[in-house]
C-alpha cells in the first residue's frame, strides 16, 4: 500500500501563524503535526509516501522531510498550485499510486490510535474504499456519514442540518477506482473537488465503502483553539518520569520532558504535562504548565505560562501570566510594567514590548 499526506491549503483560520509556513508544520508537543501522520503511516507499514505541497512556503516542507530517509520512509513531492480540494490533490497522484491500494491522510488531522489496525482491516477486505467515523459535537463543520443500520447510506460535506453526528475524519482508504470518479466531479460551493462527493459517487456507482469508528481521540486542527487542544491531548499521552532528563537543581513534577542542555532555575516551577526542548533557559521565577510545549532555544524569564505553545527561538522576559497562547518562532515579549494577565496569538518574528 502507498500513502498520500496532504500538506497544502492556506490555513486562513490560523493566521498569522500561517503567514510564515504551512499549518501542517506547526508544532504540537514539539513535533510538526504532519509528522504524526507520517509516523502513523510508517507504523502501518506504508513507506512509499507522496506529500502534496501547496503554495505556502512548500520549500519549508521539503527542507524538513527531505527524501524521507531520516524518517524511515521514501517521500515523493507533488505540487498543487492552489487549494482545489482533497479530491483534486488525490487526482494529482494517479501515476504515483499506479495499481496500488492507498491511504490519504490530511496533514492537519491527528489520530490517537494510529493506523495499524485500520490498515490491516482494509487490506483484508474487498472494499473499494474505507472511511473512519468519529462522533462530534459540531457535525456541520465536517464531512458527515448517514448510516442505515450498519451500512453507509449517504456521505455529505458540511451539511446545514446534519442527519447524524458521525464525522468522516481526514483519513481515507482508497483504491485506484477513485481516480475515474474524481474526473466526474464538479467544484463545490467553496470551489473545491470534495472528497465526500467522490465517496458518495463511488457508492452510487455500485462500489462498496466500509467504515470503522475511531476509538480514542481525533483532532482536526483548523483553528488556534484546536491547536491548543491537540497539544493538550498529545501531552496527556506522552512520557514517564524515567524518560526525563532534568538538572538536579530544577524543581520538576508531573509528566515533564526536558531536552538536553536546558537549564531550569531553582526558583522556577514546572507542572506537567509539559515538554521543554533543547538548549532552553527557563528562569528566574518562571511558573510553567500545565499543558505547555516549549521548542528548542527558547528563553523564558519571570513569567507564568499555562496551556500554551512557545516555538523555537522565542524569548519571553516579562512578569506576565500567559494563558492559551501560541508564540511563533523567534518572537519576543519584553515587559517593563506590572504583572498582568495577557492572551497572545503571535506570528513569526513578532515583537511586543509592554
Ligand atoms: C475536510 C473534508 C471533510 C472532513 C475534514 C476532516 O474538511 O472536506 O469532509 O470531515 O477535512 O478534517 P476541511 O478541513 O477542508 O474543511
Amino acid at each position: 500500500m502507498k500513502g498520500i499526506i496532504l500538506h497544502g491549503g492556506h490555513g486562513t483560520r490560523l493566521r498569522p501563524l500561517t503567514h510564515a509556513g504551512p499549518k501542517q508544520l506547526l508544532p504540537i508537543a514539539n513535533k510538526p503535526m504532519s509528522q504524526y501522520a507520517l509516523e502513523d503511516l510508517r507504523e502501518a507499514g506504508i513507506k512509499e509516501i507522496a506529500v502534496i505541497l501547496g503554495d505556502v512556503y512548500p520549500e519549508k516542507v521539503k527542507e524538513f522531510y527531505g527524501d524521507g530517509t531520516k524518517f524511515g520512509v521514501k517521500i515523493s513531492y507533488v505540487y498543487q498550485d492552489r487549494p482545489k480540494g482533497i479530491s483534486h490533490a488525490i487526482r494529482l497522484c494517479k501515476e504515483f499510486i499506479g495499481s496500488d491500494r492507498f491511504v490519504v491522510f490530511l496533514g492537519d488531522n491527528i489520530l490517537r490510535t494510529g493506523l495499524v489496525d485500520y490498515t490491516k482491516k482494509f487490506q483484508d477486505s474487498k472494499a473499494d474504499a474505507m472511511i473512519l467515523l468519529c462522533e462530534v459535537d459540531d457535525p456541520s463543520r465536517f464531512g458527515i456519514a448517514e448510516l442505515d443500520g450498519k451500512k453507509i447510506k449517504k456521505i455529505m460535506e458540511k451539511p446545514k442540518n446534519p442527519p447524524s453526528n458521525l464525522a468522516v475524519i481526514g483519513v481515507y482508504f482508497l483504491t485506484p477506482k477513485i481516480f475515474d470518479i474524481i474526473d466526474k466531479l464538479k467544484p463545490s460551493w467553496r470551489g473545491e473537488l470534495e472528497i465526500t462527493e467522490a465517496l458518495q459517487l463511488l457508492m452510487e456507482s455500485g462500489n462498496v465503502i466500509e467504515y470503522d469508528t475511531v476509538t480514542g481521540w481525533w483532532k482536526d486542527t483548523g483553528t488556534p483553539e484546536d491547536i491548543l487542544h491537540a497539544n493538550q491531548l498529545v501531552l496527556d499521552s506522552i512520557g514517564t518520569p524515567q524518560q526525563f532528563q532534568v538538572n538536579d537543581w530544577s524543581e520538576v513534577r508531573g509528566n515533564i520532558i526536558v531536552g538536553k542542555n536546558t537549564t531550569i532555575s531553582r526558583d522556577s516551577f514546572i507542572t506537567g504535562p509539559a515538554i521543554i526542548g533543547e538548549n532552553c533557559t527557563v528562569g528566574p521565577a518562571v511558573r510553567l504548565g500545565p499543558y505547555v510545549s516549549v521548542g528548542n532555544h527558547v528563553t523564558i524569564k519571570k513569567c507564568d505560562v499555562e496551556n500554551s505553545i512557545i516555538m523555537e527561538g522565542a524569548k519571553i522576559d516579562a512578569k506576565i501570566h500567559l494563558v492559551d497562547s501560541i508564540i511563533a518562532h523567534q518572537s519576543e515579549i519584553e515587559d517593563h510594567s506590572h504583572p498582568k494577565k495577557h492572551q497572545f496569538l503571535l506570528g513569526e518574528r513578532s515583537q511586543i514590548r509592554l
